[in-house]
């Protein structure tokens, strides 16, 4: 006799069918065998066995949030962009993510943090897909895979391996501005909320008149800017691998709504030629002293995702999403990254991964790519051609871009042209000598010594020699620490992760 115990209204099966039971599968009597008929048992092993997307290759441990972003100041002179016109308030989502670790990694490891930002404006999604750091390890997006994978794991065991980090590193002595960032203080954030977010590229602003600029952005914590020592990193990593998600889902959810000053520091066009750096070279910064930042508005994080797969493992972040107003520049790696995101999300998510909510922008989309898996908001019976007789609209822009720049050259390989002040060890040692306190130099050098703990050689005298090229004494001063501490354990805080 067949007995009914509702729970509320009950269950459905996915094609919206009253599932019979989601406790007891289908038997031939009680201790028979199951029968395959039993769709919703075998529907549910089916969706069960798809449940999870590939992670994200780097960056795959990550949480974020909804926000707001708020134009305060006039910034009409240097962008046409709408949505940073004065007074602008545009809906927004920003993903916080470490780079190396894989999806159950702890979020305390020393490592660089992503700071993805996706802004729905009136006129299409413009994603901002930048880091805690105003720098990067490499110029030319040829060496990204290898650098990622670096950072991994080996083929054979699967485990991290501080030898491949710093053979990487310091066959590659553009990373040294970046690895000092990275084993100085700001390496270690206390929380998501508690970081500077940066563009880190040179970027190209156009404006109503069709003058160009170079911008650098850089969001500017309104919590402060806090770092965490490398013990509390370790106790953290042990006791709360989810430390920075929790952080930021908490404090929403208590009211605490974090934000973050948006700067951007403006180059006029021609400067960019001659500026003593390379300003297309996301190895380096642009001084302050040559170029201020000046305020655009303020970034506030209010809203928790209500489902995280949906609204923060689907979401496509690409810096390929630019708007009008907006545009590249020569720096390789940008130019790079053009191709890479939007491919991960066709592979990691599907076909169509932008007609999701999260990644659907707030406009009309009217596009002449067609079908493909899941194609979802569909276009009738909208011609599929263009030109076409029948009255659907196309684009047809011709002669320069307006955000565009002179670009005559022959093909070749090769380096980035340097500049006056360029050399990949200079910023690197500025940072060491002239922005590290004498306090911060200790932690250095302890951090340092210890990420480089059981490395071998030959890659631990080119790491000594890496180091005497940023700055001769602190390169002394790590070798002694490397070779006073060898028998000791590694330095607290590091694990096997990033730079250990
Ligand atoms: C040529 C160099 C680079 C390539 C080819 C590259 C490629 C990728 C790919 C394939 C993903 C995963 C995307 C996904 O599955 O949704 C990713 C994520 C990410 N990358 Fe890069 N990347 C490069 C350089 C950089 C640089 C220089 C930065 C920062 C300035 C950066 C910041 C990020 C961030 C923040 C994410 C995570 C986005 C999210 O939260 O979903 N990447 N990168």
């Amino acid at each position: 006799m067949t007995e009914t115990t509702p729970h509320g209204t009950g269950s459905t099966t996915q094609a919206g069918i009253p599932a019979v039971s989601d406790r007891n599968s289908l038997t031939t009597g009680p201790d028979g065998a199951i029968v395959l008929h039993d769709h919703h048992l075998v529907e549910t092993l089916q969706h069960f066995n798809r449940m999870n997307v590939p992670e994200r290759r780097p960056h795959a441990k990550g949480s974020g949030a909804f926000g707001t972003f708020e134009v305060t100041e006039d910034v009409s002179k240097w962008t046409k962009a709408d949505f940073l016109q004065p007074g602008k308030k545009t809906d927004m989502l920003a993903r916080f993510s470490t780079v190396a670790g894989e999806l159950g990694s702890p979020d305390t490891w020393r490592d660089v943090r992503g700071f993805a930002l996706k802004f729905y404006t009136e006129e299409g999604n413009f994603d901002l897909v930048g880091n805690n750091t105003p720098i990067f390890f490499v110029r030319d997006p040829m060496k990204f895979p290898h650098f990622i994978r670096s950072q991994k794991r080996l083929p054979d065991s699967g485990l991290r391996d501080a030898t491949m980090q710093w053979d990487f590193w310091t066959q590659n002595p553009e990373s040294a501005h970046q690895v000092t960032y990275l084993m100085g203080p700001r390496g270690l954030p206390k929380t998501w909320r508690n970081m500077n977010g940066y563009g880190s590229h040179t970027f190209m602003w156009v404006n109503e008149a069709g003058e160009k600029f170079w911008v650098k952005w850089h969001f500017i914590s309104n919590q402060g800017v806090e770092f965490l020592s490398n013990d509390e990193a370790e106790a953290l990593a042990g006791s709360d691998a989810e430390a920075h998600r929790r952080d930021l889902f908490d404090a929403i959810e208590r009211g605490e709504h974090p934000s973050w000053d948006c700067y951007v520091q403006v180059i006029p066009y021609e400067e960019g030629k001659t500026y003593r750096f390379n300003p297309f070279d996301v190895t380096k910064t642009i001084s302050k002293k040559d170029y201020p930042r000046h305020k655009v508005g303020t970034m506030t994080l209010n809203r928790n995702p209500k489902n995280f797969f949906a609204e923060i493992e689907q979401a496509g972040f690409s810096p390929a999403n630019v708007v009008p107003g907006i545009g590249m520049s020569p720096d390789r790696m940008l130019l790079g990254r053009n191709f890479a995101y939007a491919d991960a999300q066709r592979y990691r998510i599907g076909t169509n991964f932008q007609q999701l909510p999260v990644n659907r922008p707030k406009n009309e989309v009217h596009t002449y790519n067609f079908e493909g898996n899941m194609w979802y908001d569909h276009s009738g019976d909208r011609r599929t051609y263009v030109p076409n007789s029948f009255g659907d609209s196309w684009s047809d822009e011709t002669g320069p871009v307006d955000n565009g720049w002179e670009d005559d050259g022959a093909l070749v390989r090769g380096a980035q042209e340097l500049r006056q002040d360029d050399g990949d060890f200079v910023q690197a040692g500025i940072l060491v000598r002239e922005v590290f306190s004498d306090a911060e130099r200790d932690g250095f050098v302890e951090t340092v010594a210890g990420a480089l703990d059981g490395v071998q050689e030959p890659v631990l005298s080119n790491a000594f020699q890496y180091w005497k090229n940023v700055d001769a004494t602190i390169g002394e001063r790590i070798e002694k620490a490397v070779k006073d501490n060898s028998k000791d354990d590694a330095v607290p805080g590091m694990g096997v992760e990033q730079g250990k």
